[in-house]
């Protein structure tokens, strides 16, 4: 199937097209979203690849990995991605950035819960999960204000940036969703 497009009050979310690689390149080389990233520098080579190696024809399937441009409703300029991992038929694991200036507006909490309705109503799946730096506050607020469980504390499990950081899992199941809806 093709990738959605989703609708909420201020946003839309959709696949990406090269005319937001420019915009989606920059916010991810600034050092404050980099920061709990896998990568330091990001090139607008780099946005073009994984625009390249994203199967926005064929969404949903397992093992795949989608970007998901969270885009200003009224302009459709790109204001942040949504990552999203189908891990099998029934487990979706997701990340999220907002560029610096659109931060703190619950923006990503609108979209995530956008995501979550359409994950869990529309496809029907079970569990949604995230991992996020212990040290990344803004993240893992965003995650429990969704609802979502701590469900481990890993301890120095990933070599990141020259040392070893922790990282915290979370976990949404379908049933505690319903009861956590806000939009
Ligand atoms: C994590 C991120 C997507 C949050 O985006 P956002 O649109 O600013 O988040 P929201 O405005 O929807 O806020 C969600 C919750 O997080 C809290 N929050 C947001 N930024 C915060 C910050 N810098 N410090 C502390 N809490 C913060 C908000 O207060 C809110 O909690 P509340 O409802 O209890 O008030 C954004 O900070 C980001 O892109 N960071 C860089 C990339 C990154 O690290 N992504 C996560 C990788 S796992």
């Amino acid at each position: 199937m093709n990738t959605p497009t989703l609708h909420t009050d201020r946003l839309t979310l959709r696949a990406f097209t090269e005319a937001d690689l420019d915009t989606f390149s920059q916010y991810r080389a600034r050092p404050e979203v980099a920061k709990y990233q896998g990568w330091s520098d990001y090139s607008y080579s780099d946005a073009l690849s994984l625009f390249n190696n994203t199967d926005y024809a064929n969404f949903a399937v397992a093992g795949q990995w989608y970007q998901l441009a969270i885009a200003d409703s009224d302009s459709d300029h790109l204001l942040g991605d949504l990552a999203v991992h189908f891990i099998d038929e029934q487990q979706v694991e997701i990340g999220f950035t907002v560029a610096p200036e659109n931060q703190q507006k619950h923006l990503a909490r609108e979209a995530v819960t956008a995501l979550l309705a359409y994950l869990f109503g529309t496809l029907n799946r079970h569990r949604v999960t995230a991992t996020t730096d212990t040290e990344n506050t803004a993240s893992y607020r965003l995650l429990e204000s969704l609802g979502f469980r701590r469900e481990a504390h890993f301890r120095k499990n990933i070599f990141f940036k020259g040392a070893w950081g922790d990282e915290y899992q979370y976990a949404l199941l379908s049933t505690e969703q319903t009861a956590t809806q806000h939009v």
